[in-house]
């Protein structure tokens, strides 16, 4: 089967489930469960839970069943696009081509949509425990992404570095850390619960977050606003610290492929595993236009 196939399949059962558990939601007042969905729902590319499924598929094991990882996973992520797009972070008024959450809903409405994504996934990731001692692991690799040493801590730097400041060091910190972090996740997370290489398997995540990252900068600069549904050339307006600053758009490039190279070399390393569908991932990555 090819690539895009492939992709449709865990993307298409990943949104089955989505759906379903959006009708589930009814918290009060209305006007929440309605921010949340509204976000959750506007079709992202679900990069990350198909690199779950994949992911898991990979190591030998099936993905149905695992839908609540995927699940908590793209609420962690959709929380962290609602409060980036904040004023008060990049400001942003568009995203996965709609008004983003603020513009929606209006501002204390998308912090509040954000904080009841973030609990919402840790609810499901506490359930998820009961199922064995390899789940709270997963769980945990999810939590750590998430929080201050991941995630939020990119988010940190990269305010910090915004107007001016900051070189490659910090790029590279924030890179790790904003992005590389959860998309390192759900593939470490599949490790964790097929008995693959986990250390293998962050590696591969973290070099495929730089990759995710170098093309997400690139295209702020050059993609189109229709392809990607958010802003473009907001990088530039605010002074964000991105690989087009440090690298120049050629130097990007040459980052991204070099990057791509390095993800396909830690694939190759990866004996027993299933790497077909995982290094075509690689390719798309680099050359998405969304
Ligand atoms: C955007 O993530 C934020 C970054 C980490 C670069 P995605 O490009 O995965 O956004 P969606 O989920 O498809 O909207
Ligand atoms: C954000 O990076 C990464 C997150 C943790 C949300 P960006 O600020 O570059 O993401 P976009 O370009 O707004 O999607
Ligand atoms: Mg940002
Ligand atoms: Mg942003
Ligand atoms: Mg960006």
């Amino acid at each position: 089967m090819n690539f895009r196939a492939q992709y449709e399949i865990y993307r298409s059962h990943f949104e089955q489930y989505l759906q379903n558990m959006c009708v589930g939601m009814s918290f009060k007042p209305d006007v929440l469960t309605e921010s949340m969905s509204y976000s959750l729902l506007a079709g992202g590319k679900r990069v990350r839970p198909v690199l779950f499924f994949s992911a898991l598929e990979a190591f030998g094991r099936s993905f149905c069943g695992e839908e609540p990882l995927a699940f908590a996973l793209e609420c962690i992520h959709t929380y962290s696009l609602i409060h980036d797009d904040l004023p008060a972070m990049d400001n942003d008024d568009f995203r996965r081509g709609r008004p983003s959450n603020h513009k929606a809903f209006g501002e204390a409405n998308a912090i509040l949509a954000g904080d009841a994504l973030l609990s919402y996934a840790f609810d499901i990731m506490l359930s998820e425990c009961s199922r064995g001692t390899e789940y709270l692991r997963a769980a945990q690799v999810l939590s750590r992404a998430a929080g201050a040493a991941g995630m939020v801590s990119g988010q940190s730097l990269d305010l910090l570095c915004t107007g001016g400041t900051g070189g490659e060091g910090e790029l590279r910190e924030i890179y790790r850390n904003k992005t590389g972090r959860l998309i390192a996740a759900p593939v470490v997370m599949a490790a964790v619960l097929a008995g693959g290489d986990v250390r293998r398997a962050e590696e591969f995540g973290l070099a495929l977050g730089d990759l995710f990252q170098l093309t997400d900068d690139i295209l702020d600069a050059v993609g189109s606003r229709e392809a990607l549904g958010k802003s473009v050339g907001k990088d530039v307006q605010e002074d964000k610290l991105t690989a087009v600053k440090v690298y120049g758009l050629t130097g990007a490039r040459e980052q991204s492929e070099a990057c791509a190279d390095r993800c396909l070399d830690i694939l190759h390393t990866m004996a027993g595993t299933d790497t077909a569908f995982l290094s075509e991932f690689v390719g798309y990555v680099s050359r998405r236009d969304r």
